[in-house]
């Protein structure tokens, strides 16, 4: 099948779906994406979404904390911008039916996380991210120029590449002209032509095995342009979130909140000793990346699994009210949070890097954009601040939008574009093989590439990845295209750029630290 659209969103999370609503007033829109329009890492969102709403809380504090986690690699007027345009994107957001909680005098009831000075986390309890997704995908649903195609896998973008043109990521003309993207329906790949697309593909947790991501969080984006030849950038920072439910085999890790810490919950060794002043004098409101760090080391001292997380001596009726949902999933488990110990440990959480994104969303392609997760903007340089990643996407996905309408009356579609062709193409019957080797991805990236690398461990990985890349790539040429081979080729591609940047860069900063380049302030432990 061939279509054409003006604006082509690849991605249904909170950055797809806001921008889908901004452009469709201005053009005809396909959303695609790969499973339940639903299902996205925006779903999972616990903790909620930061911006500076009363005093004593200020842009300028909002901006320090953001540039402090990022430990110096924040694009500092990137940070201004997004903090200062996040009031409009939160009334935008509240406009399009997302409920934040209220207290009882009406103002907005604000959560405190790690790193953040002051309280400003807008929230729905421990589900905000659920609901931002209700209210967009209720808009989106009922919206005449927008169609959602669920299910529909993006596989490539199409450039001058496909009409035989030598392209490299020297080339400054590269022009994005629509996608690639298998069809559930029928199983081939269908061919849409676009004015203007926008990658809004979200994270890659899943090249770990150990991740609180969904399984649709795969890289596909970040892989994709990379492929077509755009800039991608900071891969090596991958935030491992300090506190995931420690139940071995649920797949995805279910998050515990760190909105928990900042409502005075405290970790604990497997003695019980409280052990976050030993690291960090903010104790359990330090920026993620020390904190997973204390944990890491505290686990590797004692010998354990994982550590736990103390609620007990917090006010049990408010604990459930604020905690709805963690209370459930515990007591699923046989855990009551109000009397027991929640055990956690650190799971692959968010990808700091991404596709490098201007001011406006645009990628080094033409007519391609970027926003939310599979996009580095400059935002969260070597450490994501808390609840920056939504506000990041909404804000992003506006700009976007913005820039989009304005030069999409220029672009014409590029009716040259070849359909896909899977001629001599075999059926692959070896799905077994795909599996095995995703898996073993995975450990290689949780043995050799997590929360401390050195480079020993790092050439491992690179020479590991080596092989099951040739494999797959052998594998990949002679079959018709399934979303498993796909996905596992990403998450390959993914993991090569995430060591490759680790191996460059010769530092430890951030979420990027090598006992080979230990910092000199480095604590004994850490
Ligand atoms: P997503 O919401 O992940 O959406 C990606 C979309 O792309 C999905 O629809 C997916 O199906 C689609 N897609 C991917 N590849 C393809 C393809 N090849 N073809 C078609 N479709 C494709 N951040 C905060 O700021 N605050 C929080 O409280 C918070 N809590 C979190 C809790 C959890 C458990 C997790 C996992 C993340 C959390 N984050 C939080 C991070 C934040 O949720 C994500 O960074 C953000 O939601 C990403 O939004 P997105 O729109 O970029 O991508
Ligand atoms: C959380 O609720 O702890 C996750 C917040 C985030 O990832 O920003």
């Amino acid at each position: 099948m061939r279509k054409k659209v003006d604006f082509l969103v690849i991605g249904s999370g909170i950055a797809g779906l806001s921008y889908a609503l901004d452009v469709a007033e201005h053009g005809n829109v396909i959303i695609v994406s790969k499973s339940v329009a639903d299902e996205t890492s925006t779903k999972y969102a616990q903790g909620g979404i930061a911006a500076v709403m009363y005093s004593p809380d200020s842009y300028e504090k909002h901006i320090q904390d953001t540039l402090t986690a990022g430990a110096g690699l924040c694009d500092e007027q990137i940070v201004r911008m997004v903090v200062s345009e996040a009031p409009d994107r939160i009334g935008e957001l509240i406009e399009r039916g997302t409920r934040f909680d209220l207290k009882n005098d009406g103002t907005y009831a604000l959560g405190r996380e790690g790193g953040h000075s002051e309280n400003r986390i807008l929230h729905h309890k421990d589900a905000t991210g659920r609901e931002i997704i209700r209210a967009l995908l209720h808009k989106v649903k009922n919206h005449p120029n927008i169609e959602l195609l669920e299910g529909f896998y993006a596989i490539d973008l199409i450039t001058q590449h496909h009409l035989g043109q030598w392209i490299t990521s020297k080339s400054t003309d590269i022009e994005c002209f629509g996608c690639y993207v298998l069809n559930p329906h029928t199983k081939k790949i269908d061919t849409i032509l676009s004015k203007i697309t926008l990658l809004a593909t979200g994270g890659a947790g899943n090249v770990y095995r150990t991740t609180t991501n969904p399984v649709v969080a795969s890289g596909d984006g970040i892989a994709m342009a990379h492929r077509a030849k755009a800039k991608v950038e900071n891969m090596e920072f991958i935030q491992f979130h300090p506190t995931s439910l420690y139940n071995p085999g649920e797949k995805p890790s279910f998050l515990i909140t760190e909105a928990m810490r900042g409502f005075g919950a405290i970790l604990r060794n497997k003695d019980g000793i409280a052990f976050m002043k030993k690291y960090d004098p903010r104790a359990e409101l330090a920026p993620r990346d020390i904190v997973t760090r204390s944990i890491d080391s505290e686990m590797k001292l004692q010998g354990s699994s994982h550590v736990y997380l103390d609620c007990r001596h917090l006010d049990p009726n408010e604990l459930i009210t604020e905690f709805p949902r963690i209370y459930a999933k515990c007591l699923s488990i046989g855990i009551d949070i109000r009397r027991d110990l929640i055990p956690v440990v650190p799971a692959a959480h968010y990808i700091c890097g991404g596709i490098t994104v201007d001011q406006s969303g645009k990628t080094s392609i033409h007519s391609l954009y970027a926003a939310g997760e599979c996009s580095s903007s400059g935002m969260h340089g070597a450490n994501r601040l808390a609840s920056n990643s939504l506000l990041e996407a909404v804000v992003y996905a506006h700009r976007a939008g913005v820039d989009s309408v304005k030069s999409f009356k220029n672009v014409s579609f590029n009716n040259l574009v070849p359909d896909w062709n899977d001629e001599g193409m075999i059926l692959n019957e070896e799905m077994i093989l795909i599996t095995q080797t995703t898996r073993e991805l995975q450990n290689i990236m949780n043995s050799y590439v997590s929360i401390v690398r050195s480079t020993l461990r790092l050439n491992r990985a690179f020479n590991r990845l080596g092989l099951i890349y040739k494999e797959t790539e052998d594998l990949y040429q002679k079959s018709i295209l399934n979303k498993d081979l796909c996905e596992l080729r990403n998450l390959i591609k993914v993991s090569y750029l995430i060591v490759k940047m680790a191996l460059e860069r010769k530092e430890s900063i951030g979420l990027h630290y090598s006992t080979d380049y230990l910092p000199e302030n480095a604590q004994e432990h850490i």
